[in-house]
Order: structure tokens, then sequence, then C-alpha cells
């Protein structure tokens, strides 16, 4: 049984805790916190079989073979590195560092050393993805990609009045490409590869950060739009358009409705099914990772997608 260890205390731990029990093979293991009380209140939340002030105390009891890091994206790379020098795999949320440079430098003494080091980035292993490779075939030659993900955060509400939040917040790592932009690009990668360029624009906040953007990825013979946003909501699908076909995909990170359309012909409503729970396929993932699986592709899609996220990051917010 591979006992995972869950650092972080929000919401996004509950959801992963619940994925940990719906995964055959993997247990939940203690809980760490920054806070002894915040980690007991937490695991017995969760029935989690143990708490823990701290990562270090995590990593030395010696009672997990993996841990979920779901901190604050600033605090990634150090936690990473603490779990990789103490021999424990990791599973570590999107985006998996800052910058792509520090991601191959974590991705060199993990391998180095033996251990596992995934990022939690469940739209990779969700069922709808794989349902969209498998049609790609269908459209014929690909010649444009519009990938989306915008959605306002209630917590965009607190900036409005003047307040920081972590997920806002440009010195913990905030930003909506950071956390959504992230996926319609991984995305991106997992289907089509890494393009030969990519530039774009982002819109500032008062927080200090981005709210949105767009950006254009260019291909040998085929273009690319992504669009992400914390600040406003949208109605449109994503959609990839080939010579043959066309594909309307109801939502990129995770794919349940597509509708293929044939040039000139009538639409085919494709519905996916995939588990209630989005984060099932990561923890499979990590589970087969610490069981042999060979991961480097999977860590060669986070190293292409931070190095498109480097690039957009370049430009002055506007
Ligand atoms: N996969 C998904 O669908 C999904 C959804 C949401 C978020 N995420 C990712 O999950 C991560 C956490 O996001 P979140 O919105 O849950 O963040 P958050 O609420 O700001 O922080 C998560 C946890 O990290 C700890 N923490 C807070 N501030 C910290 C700091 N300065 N240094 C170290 N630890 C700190 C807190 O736990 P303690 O106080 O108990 O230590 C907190 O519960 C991000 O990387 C985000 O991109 C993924």
């Amino acid at each position: 049984m591979i006992r995972i260890g869950i650092v972080g205390t929000s919401s996004i731990s509950e959801r992963l805790a619940d994925a940990v029990r719906a995964v055959d093979g993997v247990a939940l293991g203690p809980v760490a916190s920054r806070d002894g009380d915040r980690a007991r209140e937490f695991a017995d939340r969760i029935g989690a079989p143990g708490a823990v002030r701290g990562l270090d105390a995590l990593l030395s009891a010696g009672e997990v073979d993996a841990v979920y890091l779901a901190s604050p994206n600033a605090a990634h790379a150090q936690q990473v590195e603490a779990a990789v020098d103490a021999g424990v795999a990791v599973l570590v949320e999107k985006p998996a560092t800052l910058a792509a440079a520090e991601w191959d430098g974590l991705v060199a003494r993990a391998r180095e050393q033996r251990v596992v080091l995934l990022e939690a980035m469940r739209t990779a292993y969700d069922p709808g993805i794989r349902s969209i490779a498998e049609i790609l075939p269908r459209l014929g030659r690909v010649r444009r990609v519009s990938f989306r993900y915008e959605k306002r955060s209630a917590r965009y509400d607190h900036v409005l009045a003047g307040e920081q939040t972590n997920i806002f917040d440009p010195s913990l790592g905030g930003s909506a490409l950071r956390d959504l932009g992230v996926y319609p690009l991984h995305a991106l990668v997992l289907l089509f590869g890494e393009p030969r360029r990519i530039s774009g624009a982002r819109v500032g906040i008062a927080s200090g950060t981005d709210g949105l953007g767009s950006a254009i990825a260019e291909y040998d013979d085929l273009v690319a739009d992504v669009a992400w946003s914390k600040i406003t909501d949208t109605a449109l699908p994503s959609e990839i358009q080939g010579e043959e076909a066309s594909l309307s995909v109801d939502a990129i990170d995770a794919p349940r409705r597509l509708v293929l359309t044939p040039h000139g012909g009538a639409s085919e409503v494709i519905d996916v099914e995939a588990p209630e729970n989005p984060m099932i396929g990561e923890v499979e993932r990590l589970r087969d990772a610490v069981r042999g699986a060979d991961i480097a592709s999977d860590q060669d899609r986070t190293a292409s997608t931070l190095r498109l996220v480097d690039v957009l990051l370049q430009r002055p917010l506007r």
C-alpha cells in the first residue's frame, strides 16, 4: 500500500483525499499543516491516520511513501526538494514550479535519487482528453486550435475590495495564467506537442498579478489561440478545427461533452464517461509511477508547459 501524506489543508486537499480513497493500492497518510491544530482538525475531517506540524515532521516520521503538495505556487519548489531529498515520492500541484528551469533542476535531482516526481496536472490523466486524442484522426489535418479556461473566481471580490488573497498574490506566485492558463496550455502540448513559438498579452489587476490573458501558439501547419481568465466568465467552448471536421469541447481541463461536426455533415455528440472526481487519474498515475511506470514524458510535458508560461510572463502586465 502506498501511503500518501497531504500537505496543505484547503479544499483541493480534501478533493485529493477523496480521490485517494477511490484508488486501489494507495491509502491516506498523515496530514501536514503549518499549524498543528489545523492539521489534526483536517486529518479528522478526511479520515487521515495522523497529523503533524510542518513538512519536515511529515518527512522524518517515516509514515509516508509519497506526499501530495497543495501549497501556494511559490512554496512548491522548496517542498519538492525536501521530499525528494528524503526519498519520498511527490505529487505536486500545478504549476509545479514558478519557472521551467526550476522544474528541470528538480527533475534531474529526482532522477538521480530515483524518486518519483509528478505534477498534479489532472487534465493529463482525464478520460476526456483521451477521447479527444482518439477522435483527432477523424478531423483530418488540424489547422486551428482554440482552447480556453475562463472562470471568474469568488476570490476576485477580495481583490476588488482592496484585499490581498493568495491566489492573486504575486509574492506567492498567484496569477490567472499559472492557475488556469496552464490547463489549456498543457492540453495543447499533450495533443499537439510544444509549439515553435508563443506570444501573448496579460491584463493586470489591482493585486499586482494578471487576471486574464490570451496567447497565440504557432506550429508548422496550425495555429492555436489560448485564453484564460479568473476575473470573467465565458460561455464559449474550446474547439479543434480540422480540414475534414471540427470538434467542440465543453471544458478543456475536463472534457465531458464533445461535438464532432464533419465538413458538410451533421453533428455527432460524444459524451465522455468519467469519474465524478477529476483527480483520480493523477493518483493512479502516481501509484503506477511508484510501482515503476516511466513518467519521463509526463515530466517533459510539464517542462514544455512551464517554458510557455515563462515566455508569457516575460511581457509586462498591461
Ligand atoms: N487541481 C486543481 O483542480 C486545483 C484547484 C485549486 C488549486 N490547485 C492548486 O493547489 C495549490 C494550492 O492552491 P489553494 O488555492 O488551495 O491555495 P491556498 O488555499 O492559498 O493554500 C493551500 C494550503 O497551503 C498552505 N499555505 C497557505 N499559505 C502558505 C504559505 N505562504 N506557505 C506555505 N503554505 C501555505 C495552507 O495550509 P496550512 O495553513 O494548513 O499549512 C493552505 O491550506 C496551488 O498550486 C493551486 O494551483 C489545484
